[in-house]
């Protein structure tokens, strides 16, 4: 099973650019072309959340038209820029969708089980692991205690020594360490947020972000750093799971490159 994983793209309406700087939405239709052109094609593409900039019925327009030419199915949760509602509205229809609520369910579509966890909290840039959430978390890993599986969130839960991300994590990540510590079949958390790549141990199973197919945040590790982001080269992830391996991530930068050449 292949699963790619896109992240915080920040679609913009039409003709504006993020930040004023990027052209976040020629750079997801390049993200987007990048995953159809994969060989084998993945079976199914996750959105870690930012879909869009600022929550507007007009980009959630937009983010589904540049969605449109995507060959694989979609999974999606919410970040901090979207807005629950137009979310919920942009993906009306689509099974996995809860009509109320925060964006939490179950997709069994294949090899890898995938938990989709919202821990947005509407109109907070930080998010939080509640305990309702941690209740629905471990309700649903112990009926399937067998099944491999990822869990996908929006911010990590975690510190991760970028000061100014860190002002906006998943706060009370104990919560989410605890159910999974109890869950050993959880191959991957995976969350996007922080624009950056990073893994990190967490609760006993491997924990990655994604990177952003619009910007990088900057890596900025003194206490004191000023927050501030790059125009990187955008990348995606690929998790591959291999029977009696287990869940390998690739870090995909996105675009073409000079190549291929000769191997040895
Ligand atoms: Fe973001």
């Amino acid at each position: 099973m292949l699963i790619a994983q896109l992240s915080d793209p920040h679609v913009r309406p039409e003709g504006m650019l993020y930040q004023g700087v990027v052209d976040s939405n020629a750079q997801f239709t390049a993200a987007i072309a990048h995953v159809n052109g994969f060989d084998p094609p993945p079976d199914l593409v996750l959105l870690s959340g930012d879909l869009v900039d600022e929550g507007t019925d007009d980009e959630y327009a937009t983010m589904a038209r540049l969605l449109a030419p995507l060959k694989a199915p979609v999974l999606a949760i919410p970040g901090n820029h979207d807005d629950r509602e137009a979310f919920r509205r942009a993906f009306a229809g689509l099974s996995w969708l809860p009509e109320a609520g925060p964006v939490d369910y179950v997709a069994d579509r294949g090899a890898v089980r995938i938990v989709a966890l919202d821990v947005t909290l509407p109109g907070l840039h930080h998010g939080a692991m509640s305990e309702a959430g941690a209740a629905w978390l471990d309700g649903v890993l112990a009926a399937e205690p067998h099944r491999p599986t990822m869990i996908m969130m929006h911010q990590p839960p975690f510190d991760t020594g970028v000061p100014y991300l860190d002002l906006y994590s998943c706060r009370d990540g104990h919560r989410l360490a605890e159910v999974v510590a109890r869950h050993p079949q959880v191959e991957r958390i995976v969350c996007g947020h922080v624009h950056r790549f990073m893994q990190v141990r967490f609760g006993g199973t491997m924990l990655c972000t994604a990177p952003s197919t619009t910007t990088a945040i900057a890596l900025r590790l003194r206490p004191e750093a000023k927050p501030a982001s790059h125009v990187e080269p955008p990348a995606l992830l690929l998790h591959h799971w291999q029977a009696g391996v287990g869940l390998i991530t690739h870090f995909v930068p996105i675009g073409t490159f000079p190549g291929p050449y000769p191997f040895a």
